[in-house]
């Protein structure tokens, strides 16, 4: 009894591969459309209710069905495998002036050529594949029937045997083929011996495979030329694009454009009932029933790959790939820590680390889409974040545009002032090695994200502690604020006007012999010091100070001139007092500037029983 195709769907739920291509097996086999090929009279001695279906990945795995074992000759579906040889060996030039690419929209076996070029239309029909056996190499008739089985006994992965009965068959009735031949040879496609072209054609015709073979060989294309079974790359990739193009738009004839219009898929059938289609980078999928429909292909091939087709949603122009997926996951850097075991402090340090550090993984086939996708997703994270560690472990492929623009990505991210760091560059990247051009784009590349982390861990703890929140209520916590309540906040903040101030790292903030006009409150970062001394005027440090400290604060004792240069020594923040504002606080608010002067009084006084222990240290 037919399962419906409900029952076809709920096969697919169970999860089994299995399950679903014995329900797909069993929805077509009762149908009885079509009729065995007679026109070679040995094909007539098919079973018409021989049914095979099988599938075999891109990564070597084969799934089959019903009489997926049982030999067929492989008849018309040798033409897209043959193309593919013949591009191999002659390139694309020499091929594509014997045969076009064009479809016909006429039957497989139409005395038609182009009259504009007297080539064939495409290397399909038998007028183009008869070209193409014609192209087969070898001293002679021999030589050229082992070419043709090495050729593809290379897709299916095993040595190949041609069906007498069949060939003989063939060549005793082909005269059609024949017709075509000698047409080509008067057109001056074919340039030997019409009959030797035929000898090789109607050999590769009968051709022994099973379902499993051509699933296999279909693989072949869909793993990008290598066989997945032997590990033979038997196609170049150019190749193999070659070939899937012109099957997708030839292989089913004057079908063709209904095939693409249901399955969507490049494929190829032949008289004796055998069908392959081809998802590429995926798997291949491979009939053979013996009842053919009008146009030459398998009635329940067709139907059941229509099927597949649609429950799959292999369909060329279905989009299956989802570009959001090549992001793998992202990870913060304050969860995730490297394994290289630090002492407490730089543990508490890292806890409170600056500058958080993202990790993205990558994951899948790098292309324009997922490249596009990762420059968009690291633009948002730039937001923040300016330390990314990127991973490639899980990424499969990568194509040379793609290679360029994640080179491009490192540029853009370093001219920013941004670190971008790569975890597991593979040996991927097309025709330029992306490691190499990572590097020559100053990329650092570690082996992994535990070293990538432990890089990131390094710089923090050289950098110190977080840089707190950059506001004037933040100088509210430090020692000059000692002793304020509320009103005082408020009072000191209208009438002392404190402005923030920002340096970068190494900016000359005081110079000594300016005008001592305003002090300062480090709030993030810190400041150096420094004064000219000794007989060749050198700088020297005479001290450095940091988070939650004052200088400059001389200017409100005495009118006068700096004594010493500071500049800071990492990125800084101060609030900034201007001396005239100060005076304005004093005279609204003495109270208050009481409490400054102590606050500054006491830390003054501390600094001076350190430099004073210090002096004693120098002169004993
Ligand atoms: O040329 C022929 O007649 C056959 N040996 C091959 C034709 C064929 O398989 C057409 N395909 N559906």
């Amino acid at each position: 009894m037919a399962l419906s195709s409900s029952a076809v769907a709920s096969a697919i739920f169970e999860g089994s591969v299995a399950s679903f291509l014995k329900a797909l097996h069993a929805e077509f086999l009762p149908d009885r459309d079509g009729n065995v090929a007679t026109y070679i009279p040995e094909l007539s001695n098919a079973d018409p209710d021989h049914f095979g279906i099988a599938i075999a990945t891109a990564d070597g795995r084969v799934h089959a069905v019903g009489d997926w074992d049982v030999p067929f000759t492989i008849q018309s579906a040798s033409k897209a495998f043959m193309y593919g040889e013949a591009l191999k060996r002659l390139g694309r030039d020499a091929v594509l002036a014997k045969v076009g690419v064009e479809p016909t929209g006429d039957a497989f076996n139409s005395i038609v050529l182009d009259e504009i070029t007297n080539r064939p239309f495409n290397p399909m029909v038998n007028a183009g594949a008869i070209v193409v056996s014609s192209l087969v190499e070898g001293a002679d008739r021999t030589a050229r029937e082992k070419a043709m089985l090495a050729a593809l006994g290379a897709f299916a992965g095993r040595d190949l045997a041609i069906d007498r009965a069949v060939f003989e068959s063939e060549s005793a009735t082909g005269h059609r083929n024949r017709a075509i031949a000698y047409l080509m040879l008067n057109s001056g496609m074919i340039d030997a011996s019409p009959d030797d072209a035929l000898d090789i054609y109607f050999k590769q015709c009968s051709v022994l495979v099973t379902c499993r073979d051509l699933a296999v060989m279909g693989a072949t294309l869909a793993n990008d030329g290598v066989n997945p079974l032997s590990g033979e790359r038997v196609l170049p990739t150019g190749c193999v694009q070659d070939v899937l193009s012109v099957m997708y738009g030839c292989g089913m004839y004057d079908y063709a454009g209904q095939w693409s219009f249901d399955v969507g898929l490049p494929a190829k059938s032949g008289v004796a009932g055998g069908l392959v289609a081809v998802v590429p980078g995926e798997f291949a999928i491979a009939f053979y029933s013996p009842p053919l429909d009008r146009f030459g292909n398998t009635v329940r091939g067709v139907k059941a790959c229509k099927r597949i087709s649609e429950m799959l949603s292999l369909h060329s122009f279905c989009s299956r790939t989802e570009v959001g997926s090549v992001i793998r996951r992202e990870l913060c850097g304050l969860t995730v820590r490297s394994n290289r075991v630090r002492k407490r402090e730089d543990r508490t340090l890292l806890d409170a680390a600056a500058a958080p550090v993202r990790i993205v993984e990558l994951q899948g086939a790098l292309h324009f889409a997922t490249v596009e996708r990762v420059g968009f997703h690291l633009g948002a994270l730039a937001a923040s974040t300016s330390r990314v560690i990127l991973d490639l472990r899980h990424v499969t492929s990568c194509d040379m545009a793609s290679a360029g623009f994640l080179v491009g990505l490192q540029r853009i991210w370093s001219d920013a002032g941004r670190m971008l760091v790569w975890s597991f560059v593979p040996p991927i990247g097309g025709l330029i090695d992306l490691s190499a051009a990572l590097v020559a784009a100053k990329a650092h590349i570690f082996a992994d994200i535990d070293h990538a982390l432990e890089y990131f861990e390094d710089l923090a703890l050289v950098e110190g502690p977080a840089q707190p929140e950059v506001s004037i209520d933040s100088m509210r916590r430090f020692d000059l604020c000692r002793g304020f309540d509320e009103q005082d906040w408020t009072n000191f903040v209208v009438c002392a006007a404190p402005k923030i101030v920002e340096f970068e790292a190494g900016a000359t903030i005081v110079r000594a012999g300016d005008p001592a006009d305003r002090f300062f409150i480090i709030i993030a970062g810190g400041v150096r010091v420094s004064s000219r001394g000794g007989q060749d005027a050198r700088l020297f440090r005479l001290s450095s100070i940091g988070l939650g400290l004052t200088f400059g604060e001389m200017a409100l004792f005495e009118d006068g001139r700096r004594s010493a240069d500071v500049a800071a020594e990492t990125r800084t923040a101060c609030v900034v007092i201007a001396k005239d504002a100060f005076a304005r606080l004093e005279a609204a608010h003495p109270a208050i500037v009481a409490k400054i002067y102590a606050n500054i009084i006491r830390e003054q006084a501390e600094r001076l029983r350190r430099a004073n222990v210090t002096i004693n240290s120098l002169e004993s």
